[in-house]
């Protein structure tokens, strides 16, 4: 059937071929480290670990850590194995079209719009929340109304609209740059575990995992699915709320995907892609672990804020200084998140628009600026609207079924992909084939299974109205279906995020 047609893996990498148009091979994997943790740390740690210790999981989130480390490590192997056989930018989506055809294609790029534009639209709502905290302890407040949880969420669609309009005039995401924010992260980060501990409790972490319970978190449409399908009494905490926290803090490893798409300008891809996903990975693993442990520790889990808990813990300690530190940092840090995951929202777009399964139209250059101006200006609006106007907490499960349901889909292509062409060069290869990466998807289907019925409901809608979309135009219109030759320029901007000037 022509929707499992195949864009053969040549034809991908004659896409982006000509010298002119390859990307240097630079980078080492101190460089994919500092990249990783700069992607990674973000609103998850910041706003999230509060909020899931307090109504899923108490002191055992750092269980839930554990878990959803396990299956991104596991998920992160078979993106570089991807990564390094089909050297080309643009993510899973690209990988995808090499291997399992159009129609998986599209449901992955439809995936990954859905965790790059939500993600960025929830981590500044959480940069929004440390902003409140922040501008509150110097003095400044902000009307409920129009702060984090208020009816509009005014910061956080400013902040959607400076840095819409910073990739827009085409904004290189400077390392230096990237390393200064990466840097203040850490300490801040450090900070909160090294400052913490003097304020740690032991009798907080009594119980350790606290009895299962029904709660107003796990009832009706907002239990997790896997409840609901087991018809089983739907209960928070417990072993059953730490897989469900695991299923929601998955959001903190995000980006390491990233990463992984970072091959083609790897040096050594064998050797530094690895390094670089697994030590990025766990360096985020255990300084989260240690942020659970002592935040818990210092309050009561049932007592944390769920907005913004590492600052507040702080507070309620009396260390107003040290909370005004916290949310300050945690206002660099997430910034430069939020500008990755808009880059990453465009990229994709731009991906599937250069192949006609979205209109070609628009990934327009804009003249002066050389950047797809179009396409940053609808992710701009429709990430400023979400953050805007949704209420908290509902838009990163959205977020993880998106990524989730790309992961168990990627480590189920490296299985076919073997199989189909064996033959191709493998800078980077999974071991043990094909036990992981069915083991990765298997893992990663049940954290989707444990998120909330309601996600679930709206995640399916999601798939339906992209399946119609294709339907009605991409399964037409590609460039595979149209038998059309794809645009070296096209190329160009997928790899580099600019158009190539004219010389
Ligand atoms: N992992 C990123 C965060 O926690 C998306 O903000």
């Amino acid at each position: 059937m022509s929707m499992f047609r195949t864009k053969s893996i040549e034809q991908s990498i004659a896409d982006t071929d000509e010298p002119e148009y390859q990307l240097k091979k630079s980078l080492t994997a101190l460089d994919l480290t500092v990249f990783g943790v700069g992607v990674v740390i973000g609103a998850g740690i910041f706003t999230l670990t509060g909020r899931v210790a307090h109504q899923m999981t108490g002191p055992a989130i750092v269980i839930s850590f554990v878990v959803a480390a396990l299956a991104c490590a596991l998920a992160a192997m078979c993106y570089a194995e991807f990564a390094s056989t089909v050297p080309v930018s643009g993510s899973a989506y690209t990988f995808s079209y090499a291997s399992l055809g159009e129609l998986i294609a599209w449901i992955i790029g439809w995936d990954l719009i859905l965790e790059m534009f939500l993600g960025a639209s929830v981590v500044a709502q959480g940069w929004s929340a440390y902003l409140g905290v922040f501008l509150g302890k110097i003095g400044i407040a902000i009307p409920a109304d129009i702060a984090y949880g208020g009816k509009v969420d005014v910061m956080s669609i400013v902040l959607i609209l400076v840095l819409g309009g910073l990739v827009t005039l085409g904004i290189k995401e400077s390392l230096r740059v990237n390393l200064v924010l990466v840097g203040i992260k850490l300490f801040i980060v450090l900070f909160v575990i090294v400052a913490g501990l003097m304020f740690v409790n032991p009798g907080n972490y009594t119980p350790f995992i606290p009895a299962a319970a029904a709660t107003e978190t796990t009832q009706g449409w907002t239990q997790p699915l896997i409840q609901w399908l087991t018809g089983a009494q739907p209960v928070a905490f417990g072993w059953g709320g730490v897989l469900a926290g695991a299923a929601l803090v998955f959001f903190a490893y995000i980006g390491f995907d990233v990463v992984a798409t970072t091959a083609e300008e790897a040096k050594n891809p064998q050797k530094d892609l690895p390094v670089g996903i697994i030590a990025s990975l766990t360096i985020c693993t255990i300084l989260y672990c240690a942020v659970a442990l002592v935040v818990t520790g210092m309050v009561p889990y049932d007592k944390l804020d769920p907005k913004a808990a590492l600052a507040n813990a702080f507070a309620a300690h009396g260390q107003a200084w040290m909370a005004t530190l916290i949310s300050a940092g945690a206002v660099a840090g997430l910034t430069t998140v939020v500008l990755t995951l808009m880059i990453g929202a465009t990229r994709i777009i731009f991906a599937m628009s250069r192949d006609n399964l979205l209109p070609m139209g628009i990934a327009k250059v804009h003249p002066k600026y050389r950047t797809p101006w179009v396409i940053t200006s609808i992710v701009t609006v429709v990430c400023a609207v979400t953050a805007g106007f949704t209420p908290i907490g509902v838009l990163e499960e959205m977020v993880n079924i998106g990524t989730l349901t790309a992961f168990v889909l990627v480590s189920i292509a490296v299985v076919v992909l073997r199989r189909k062409r064996p033959d191709l060069p493998r800078a980077f290869k999974v071991p043990g084939n094909p036990v992981l990466p069915i083991l990765s998807a298997i893992i990663c289907f049940y954290l989707t299974i444990n998120l909330s019925l309601e996600t679930w409901v709206r995640f399916l809608v999601w798939m339906a109205i992209g399946l119609v979309i294709y339907g009605l135009y991409g399964y037409r219109n590609s460039r595979l279906a149209t038998g059309k030759a794809i645009r070296a320029d096209m190329a160009e901007i997928m790899a580099t995020g600019h158009a190539p000037r004219d010389e």
